[in-house]
């Protein structure tokens, strides 16, 4: 029995390694799944993936850094479907990495703010108005570990604790609509992004790194983090609400 049938899911950040995933994964589960993205090729090549293996879905195209492409998306997908079930939050990336207190730059700590956290409380507003008519939902919103804090990765931390902070409050808000929102907080995910930034040889050195130290002696593949998301957007977690789940391999108990 596949576990969201009849669904409609909208994912963004779905031209990239963990949104690829999850959209392949609940389309594999019978969900009709919206993929939207600012990199439109990206996005068609995964609704094109998503396709071949038997699915469906639709590609749109949109800046979540940009309010009104927020909400031209959920216009289109209300005008398209008439309904939406289920959405999951995954547009992001850190724009300031590895910068030492003193040189926080303002306009790269807004990216982070706008890119990470903005994004996620406007595209939640926008499912919250769906979602309430229909007295059903589920939102998930991608968090990170760093949520606890992380040495050099301010802003980004920032912006992903944020997330969880308001993941929480949307949550006590939104559950007497029959909306769950969670979050997910994985530790490091080995995506093909990574890799092409950092170069073969930074890559393998930080995985290695990282694997050393998880608990379960490995990183997190894509496939790790869409199969707790399908578990949340399931009927399986009916019961569960504002809660962040770390995708760890067990780093930082
Ligand atoms: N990879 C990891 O180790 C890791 C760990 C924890 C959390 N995360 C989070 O997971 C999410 C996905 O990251 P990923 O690892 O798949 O990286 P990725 O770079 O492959 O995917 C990010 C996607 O977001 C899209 N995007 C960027 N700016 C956008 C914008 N303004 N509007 C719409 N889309 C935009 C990119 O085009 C890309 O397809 C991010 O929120 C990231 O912060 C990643």
């Amino acid at each position: 029995m596949m576990r969201l049938s009849g669904r409609i899911a909208l994912v963004t950040g779905a031209a990239g390694g963990i949104g690829r995933a999850v959209a392949l994964c609940f389309a594999g589960e019978g969900a009709i799944v919206i993929v939207s993205d600012i990199n439109a090729l990206g996005c068609a090549e995964t609704l094109e993936l998503l396709e071949c293996s038997g699915g469906n879905g639709l590609s749109i195209k949109a800046d979540v850094t940009k309010e009104d492409e927020i909400q031209l998306l959920y216009t289109q997908i209300e005008e398209r479907f008439g309904k939406l079930d289920i959405v999951v939050n995954i547009a992001g990336g850190d724009c300031e990495p590895a910068a030492d207190v003193e040189d926080i730059d303002y306009a790269k700590m807004s990216a982070n703010l706008d890119l990470n956290l903005k994004s996620c409380i406007i595209s939640c507003r926008e499912a919250s108005r769906v979602m309430k008519r229909q007295d059903f939902g589920k939102i998930i919103n991608m968090s990170s570990l760093v949520y606890r804090g992380s040495p050099n990765q301010f802003s980004y931390s920032a912006a992903k604790g944020g997330i969880y902070a308001f993941t929480r409050s949307l949550a006590m808000s939104l559950g007497r609509y029959g909306i769950t929102v969670n979050a997910l907080a994985p530790a490091l995910v080995e995506v093909p992004a990574f890799v092409k930034v950092l170069g073969p040889e930074r890559w393998e050195m930080l995985r290695k790194d990282c694997a050393e130290r998880y608990p379960l002696g490995r990183v997190a593949m894509p496939d790790d983090v869409a199969r707790c998301a399908l578990f949340l957007a399931s009927d399986d977690a009916a019961f569960i609400t504002g809660q962040i789940i770390e995708i760890s391999g067990g780093a930082r108990l």
